[in-house]
């Protein structure tokens, strides 16, 4: 296992800002995971862990700690019954080859989360989804090394907290778990429709007429290449915002002035406002400023053209939750993590 020390984290963030790291060490194993962990508590040295630094920001001064990159592999059948397949996933996975070898089974549950950015342990922590599936769905159980108990532990999906975004590992548990595996029951059955309104759209106006998962994962990563900027070309990490959550009467308020805001009812009795919709709306798709642009064909999106540094992320979000809300009275937040001591 290699420790590199004075890393620049720029590379291995996908909004390619940010300083160095002090130490950075992969881990191909849970063996690798707890020894750092170990060797990082005798030196009082914090870790974070990095899958593809697609939903992590970075700051400019130098992280006194350990970046661990988490690089362990394996994609493996445990159980079957006859609807169900349950496979066990290395953290390290890439998510979209993860997604491409389930269809390759004939496995449902994941083909719409096709061409996410990132890695399988990354997926949990916070809830990913897309096109009308999300992590949570398909997640029975996940092992972590567990650095407040010193041991590898298995957590099953009731224990996670999963809600729109969120999870125990990026909440009240921040720091506490390094994922190894998660462990995914996914479906033998073809895939059955309602199916996500883009999707649908999609598949009305090409006229398929036979939906499989292939179609599903193409229809997505169609939709996606539209509305998503390909990382390895333009730095951003997807949706900067996370869409907002707001009451009933709140919604009806809105509604009385912009009768036309889309709204999804949620299960608690909320209401999720797309804060796309709500940056677009107050006039600042394709805004520029400090070198950070809002990103013109989808306003949730910022990209860094030639930002500096931290502050001028930071410029731009304050400028955009100020301008959405004194138009909406909505604090719209931040989606991805902050990689910080
Ligand atoms: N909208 C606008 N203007 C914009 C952008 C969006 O009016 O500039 C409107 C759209 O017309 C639509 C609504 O906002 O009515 C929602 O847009 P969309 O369906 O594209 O999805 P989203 O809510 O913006 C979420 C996820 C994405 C995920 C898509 C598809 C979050 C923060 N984002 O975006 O996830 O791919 O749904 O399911 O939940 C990510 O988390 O990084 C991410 C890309």
């Amino acid at each position: 296992m290699d420790v590199m020390t004075n890393i620049s984290l720029k590379q291995y963030t996908t909004m390619k800002l940010g300083g160095e790291t002090r130490y950075m060490a992969t881990a191909d194993s849970a063996g690798d995971v707890v020894s750092l962990y170990r060797n990082a508590r005798k030196e009082n040295l914090p870790i974070f862990v990095l899958g593809g630094g697609s939903n992590v920001i970075t700051h400019d001064e130098v992280f006194e700690g350990i970046v661990l990159l988490n690089k362990i592999k394996g994609f493996e059948v445990i159980s079957e019954t006859d609807e169900t397949t349950d496979v066990k996933i290395g953290a390290g996975e890439v998510w979209d080859e993860v997604v491409e070898k389930a269809i390759g089974l004939g496995l449902q549950g994941i083909e719409a989360m096709s061409g996410i950015p990132g890695t399988a342990g990354a997926a949990p922590v916070q809830n990913v989804g897309a096109y009308g599936q999300e992590i949570a769905d398909t997640l029975i159980s996940l092992e972590a090394y567990d650095s407040k108990t010193d041991t590898i532990v298995t957590i099953y999906a009731d224990e996670c907290d999963f809600s729109y975004r969120n999870s125990i590992f990026r909440d009240k548990e921040k720091g506490r778990y390094c994922i190894l595996n998660i462990t995914l029951r996914l479906n033998k059955a073809e895939p059955k429709p309602p199916y996500y309104a883009s999707l649908q759209r999609y598949i009305d106006e090409n006229d398929i007429r036979e939906v499989n998962l292939s179609v599903i994962r193409v229809a997505v990563l169609n939709i996606r290449s539209e509305k998503l900027p390909d990382p390895a070309e333009l730095p951003s990490a997807g949706s900067f915002f996370k869409n907002a959550l707001v009451e009933k009467w709140k919604l009806e308020e809105l509604q009385r002035e912009y009768s036309d805001i889309p709204n999804y009812a949620m299960s608690d009795g909320r209401y999720k406002i797309p804060t796309g919709w709500l940056i677009d709306k107050a006039g600042l798709r394709g805004y520029r400023s400090h070198g950070m642009r809002v990103y013109e064909k989808n306003a949730l999106v910022l990209v860094n053209d030639s930002a500096t540094g931290y502050d001028d992320l930071a410029a731009i979000r304050e400028e955009i939750v100020q301008i959405v809300f004194d138009k909406f009275g909505i604090k719209i937040e931040q989606e991805p993590l902050e990689l910080s001591r």
